[in-house]
């Protein structure tokens, strides 16, 4: 059996594959960037073939690059950008339009008319979702509607849907194997998050064909094999890429929690085998399913992460490298009562207000440019306490450290002041390509390389800890700036 396992990483920007050796460490790193299609204002757009053969030829060059046979690779794990809807034809192997990307809203008015037939809480129910154009229902439905002859074929079974993993899978497996993972399914809001199969009341309401759809299967195991000259490899691994980072921090346990902090972030937290119901506007996911185990997590994204420090560099030209803000943030001791709230395309959890927008606020004559970098770099963090807070409040548990992941988890001011304003230790790992990490983890329990999760808990490492220092006092006054600072950003909608 071979000792590396290869993780393929196909995210929205970009395909990448990564392979690790059995002690996790990085043997070689291959990537491609992917070509957006912007047809229409608000719609987002993708090519199948791109998204295959970028991620087909980073698979081999990082095979190349490190020097290693397939016939050593023990298994491959996937993880992919969430929700992104492909539909192909079954015999042709040729997708039958572009992939619909998920941050496309051209299916709002779909999503309208499930909530207007009173469908909301059956959704938020069964799916764990809100109705919303994100997820990959309403863009089948699209598909379906708009591409000549489809749903005809679809109901033959000669169309076929998939997230990425799933179009992926099909493509290593030469049109073999139509699967996905339980973690995708839990995006399309088509999916029973809780009997584990898809939803004939909603597959109804949007005309979905049951024909088209992939089984569902556990995030770790053997789904297929991919015929190499000199072998074959296992593709032993699948998870959505949010759930995957969950995964790769070793967030085994309810109460466990990560954020990603990337161009948005995504902040999850394990809560073990019960789907907790929010009430503050999260959303219930599966977390991971491992054999017949299913562990659910609370998801809350917030929209404008990093962002808004490109916003800072591009449209406001402050400094020309995003990691230079950390620099300017640190020159002045505090923001000076400057509040930045970067609701640009409006607010998510838990306010969900598509009509807030962003502002400025606390100026005197004395603001620097450096407060408002620093006010930008704050904003983050108190938009993922917010999330923190909501979590808290739907479980009941205040988080007593958090894993952090993504490009802006390199920024120490901005995990101090995380830790200080969450009030709860901030834990960097050591390995911060945790989604790939996690898509390992479940490709190598699957087939061998480790035998338990506490195993991969003991690999796990810590890279720095930013322990919180902040009196409380402080905490309450700048968190009730900031919440007046987003009643603004919320007030401007009424004007
Ligand atoms: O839900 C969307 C998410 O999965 C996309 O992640 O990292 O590809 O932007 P990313």
């Amino acid at each position: 059996m071979g000792k590396y396992i290869l993780a393929l990483d196909q995210g929205t920007t970009s395909s990448r594959a990564i392979l690790f050796d059995s002690e996790q460490n990085i043997l070689a790193i291959r990537q491609h960037e992917l070509t957006q299609h912007y047809p229409h204002e608000g719609w987002v757009e993708q090519d199948p073939m791109e998204i295959w053969s970028t991620q087909y030829a980073a698979m081999f060059e990082v095979l190349a690059a490190a020097d290693i046979s397939p016939a050593d690779v023990a298994g491959i794990g996937i993880t992919n950008q969430r929700e992104t809807t492909i539909l192909w034809d079954k015999m042709t192997g040729r997708p039958i339009h572009n992939a619909i990307v998920w941050q496309c809203r051209r299916t709002a008015d779909i999503v309208d008319g499930l909530v207007e037939s009173g469908l909301s809480d059956h959704i938020r129910r069964t799916t764990g979702l809100v109705p919303d154009a994100y997820f990959s229902g309403t863009k089948i439905k699209w598909l379906l509607d708009h591409v000549e002859g489809a749903r005809e074929k679809a109901e033959k079974g000669e169309i076929l849907f998939g997230t990425v993993d799933s179009w992926l899978v099909w493509k290593l497996t030469g049109g073999r194997v139509h699967i996905t993972d339980a973690t995708n399914a839990a995006r399309t809001m088509i999916f029973d998050i809780h009997s584990l199969d898809w939803d004939d009341t909603l597959l109804t309401a949007l005309d979905i064909p049951r024909a088209m759809l992939p089984r569902v299967c556990s995030s770790s195991e053997i789904y297929g094999y991919v015929s190499l000259p000199n072998g074959e490899i296992p593709i032993a691994g699948i998870a959505g890429d949010q759930q995957a980072a969950l995964f790769g921090q070793t967030c085994f346990n309810a109460g466990d929690a990560k954020n990603t902090y990337g161009t948005g972030c995504f902040l999850l937290m394990n809560t073990g085998t019960t789907a907790c119901e929010s009430e503050n506007g999260l959303l219930t996911t599966i977390g991971i399913r491992i054999g017949d185990e299913t562990q659910y997590a609370l998801e809350g994204s917030v929209f404008v992460g990093g962002a808004v420090i490109q916003w800072l560099r591009d449209e406001m030209r402050f400094f020309s490298e995003s990691r230079d803000a950390e620099y300017y943030a640190c020159k002045v001791k505090d923001t000076g009562g400057v509040y930045l709230v970067p609701a640009f395309t409006g607010l998510g959890a838990p306010h969900w207000d598509m009509y807030a927008r962003g502002c400025l606020i606390g100026l005197t004559r004395g603001t620097t440019r450096e407060h408002i970098i620093r006010a930008a770099q704050e904003s983050i963090a108190y938009q993922v306490n917010d999330l923190l807070t909501a979590m808290k409040r739907d479980t009941g548990v205040a988080l007593s450290s958090l894993s952090v992941d993504g490009g802006a988890s390199r920024d120490s001011f901005l995990m101090q002041f995380q830790a200080d304003i969450s009030n709860c230790t901030i834990r960097r790992p050591v390995i911060r390509e945790t989604t790939a990490l996690g898509a390992c983890y479940l490709a190598g329990l699957a087939t061998g390389v480790w035998s338990s999760r506490d195993e991969l808990k003991e690999l796990w490492r810590c890279d720095t800890l930013y322990a919180p220092s902040m009196e409380d006092e402080k905490r309450s006054r700048l968190l009730n700036g900031w919440d007046k600072a987003v009643g603004r950003s919320l007030d401007w909608a009424e004007h």
